[in-house]
């Protein structure tokens, strides 16, 4: 089945085997979306985040972050948050309203961080929280991490940074690209029950 498909539950049905690649393929261009959302002065901000997770049945997209990045503070006080994603090779873009929900310290980051490798547990370590000012581009990793991988004993010192953000898909705007004309479907899924 393609994206020719007319038939909506049908896209429907592609957009979410699209979001499960987004997350088991590392290559995927899902695999990055840009995740948006309404800063403490009500500018817009965004960024691109690692799809980590994504249910098709509860339709909540995961990424993971620092507790101490600044779009903590921004969803806690505007959790209306937004994500696009592009697939260049299939010429389809994805805009999805999200509800944003942080976890920290509990079963929800309690799961995900013991699937987290060592390797990873390290960015959770810096001294720096993200979007720090600093004068030069340094990479706020202690001194004697630099270039290697922490102790699992030592990667916990990460787990109180560790956050997991669920965002609870509200609406999908999708777009196709064709130079026949380009194909616009919008699903809203307050009213649609999956
Ligand atoms: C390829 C790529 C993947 C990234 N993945 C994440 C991620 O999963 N979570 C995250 O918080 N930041 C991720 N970042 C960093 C963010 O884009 C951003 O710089 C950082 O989160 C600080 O943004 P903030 O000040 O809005 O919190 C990623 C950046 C790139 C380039």
């Amino acid at each position: 089945m393609t994206f020719f498909d007319e038939n909506p539950n049908l896209i429907f049905d592609n957009i979410k085997n699209l979001l499960v690649k987004g997350v088991n393929e590392r290559d995927h261009p899902f695999h990055t979306p840009i995740f948006s959302n309404i800063d403490r002065n009500n500018n817009s901000n965004a960024r691109i985040v690692v799809l980590r997770k994504f249910d098709k049945k509860s339709l909540i997209l995961n990424f993971h972050t620092d507790y101490r990045s600044p779009k903590i503070l921004e969803l806690k006080k505007n959790n209306n948050s937004f994500f696009v994603f592009y697939d260049y090779k299939i010429k389809t873009q994805l805009r999805i309203n999200t509800i944003s929900y942080i976890h920290n310290q509990n079963e929800i980051t309690h799961k995900a961080w013991e699937e987290t490798r060592l390797f990873s547990r390290k960015c959770y370590l810096t001294e720096k929280f993200p979007s720090s000012k600093t004068s030069s581009p340094e990479d706020g990793i202690p001194d004697h991490l630099k270039g290697v991988d922490p102790t699992k004993d030592e990667s916990e010192k990460g787990y109180n940074n560790f956050t997991v953000i669920e965002n609870e898909i509200k609406n999908i705007d999708w777009l196709f690209l064709a130079s026949s004309g380009h194909r616009r479907l919008n699903i809203n899924l307050e009213k649609k029950n999956n």
